[in-house]
C-alpha cells in the first residue's frame, strides 16, 4: 500500500514499531476511549487484525498511520471499513494519538486524504462517519471537510457506564468533487 501525501502529513502503513504505540493508545482510556469504547484486544490480535485489513472491507483496524511530514514518527491512525452488509457505504475513523499533536490541523488533513484516496479507489458514492453528539473536535472535522448530518442515532453507543447518542454523517461524491473543484479554482 503506498503512502498518501499531504500538505503537512503523510498517511502511510503501519511499521511493526508504530504498532506498539498505536496498541497503547487503544489501551489508554484518556486517548481513544473519551467518547468511545476501547479496545480489548491483545498485541497478538491487534497485529493479526492490522495485517488482515487489507482483504478485509469490515475490519476496523487501522489502515494508516498519520505522520507528520516533519517527523518520522506517526502521531496517529486513520481507518475505513464496510459498516452495513447491504448499503454502498464506506465509514471513516481517526485518533490523533499524542495528546500535544491535537489541534495542528493533523486529523482534518488526515481524514480529507482518506476520504480522497477511497473515491479514488472505490465505487462507492457515499463515505460516512459517525461521532459522539459530544465530540466537537470530531464533529468540526467532519463538518470543516464538507460532512453533512443526516441523523442522530439515539443511545447508540455504551460507554463510560451510560449510553450516547450519536451523529451520523455524510460525503457524498458529488460534494467531494465540488470541494477540490473550489479548492483548485481558488
Ligand atoms: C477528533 C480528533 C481526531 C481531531 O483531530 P485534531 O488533529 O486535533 O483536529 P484538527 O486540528 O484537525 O481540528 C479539527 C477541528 O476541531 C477543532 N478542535 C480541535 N481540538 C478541539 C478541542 N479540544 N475543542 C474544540 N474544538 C477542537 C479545531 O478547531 C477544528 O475546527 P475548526 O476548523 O472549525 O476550528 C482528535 O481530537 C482525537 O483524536 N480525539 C480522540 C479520538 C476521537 O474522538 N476520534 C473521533 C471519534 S468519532
Amino acid at each position: 500500500m503506498d503512502a498518501l501525501e499531504g500538505r503537512s502529513v503523510r498517511l502511510r502503513p503501519l511499521t511493526a514499531a508504530d504498532r506498539e504505540s498505536v496498541f497503547a493508545w487503544y489501551n489508554d482510556p484518556e486517548i481513544v476511549a473519551p467518547y468511545d469504547r476501547f479496545a480489548t484486544d491483545t498485541f497478538d490480535e491487534f497485529v493479526r487484525a492490522v495485517e488482515g485489513a487489507p482483504n478485509d472491507p469490515t475490519s476496523l483496524a487501522p489502515r494508516f498511520g498519520i505522520a507528520p511530514r516533519d517527523a518520522g514518527e506517526v502521531v496517529g491512525v486513520v481507518g475505513h471499513y464496510r459498516p452495513h452488509p447491504v448499503l454502498e457505504t464506506i465509514d471513516v475513523w481517526y485518533v490523533i494519538g499524542r495528546p500535544e499533536a491535537r489541534g495542528h490541523g493533523f486529523g482534518r488533513e488526515a481524514v480529507g486524504l482518506l476520504v480522497d484516496h477511497l473515491f479514488r479507489t472505490e465505487t462507492v458514492e457515499r463515505v460516512g462517519a459517525t461521532c459522539d453528539v459530544e465530540n466537537v473536535p470530531s464533529v468540526r472535522l467532519l463538518e470543516g471537510l464538507g460532512f453533512r448530518r443526516e441523523g442522530t442515532m439515539r443511545s447508540a453507543l455504551y460507554h463510560h457506564a451510560g449510553w450516547h447518542d450519536i451523529h451520523l454523517y455524510g460525503l457524498t461524491r458529488a460534494e467531494a468533487t465540488a470541494r477540490a473543484s473550489g479548492r483548485s479554482s481558488a
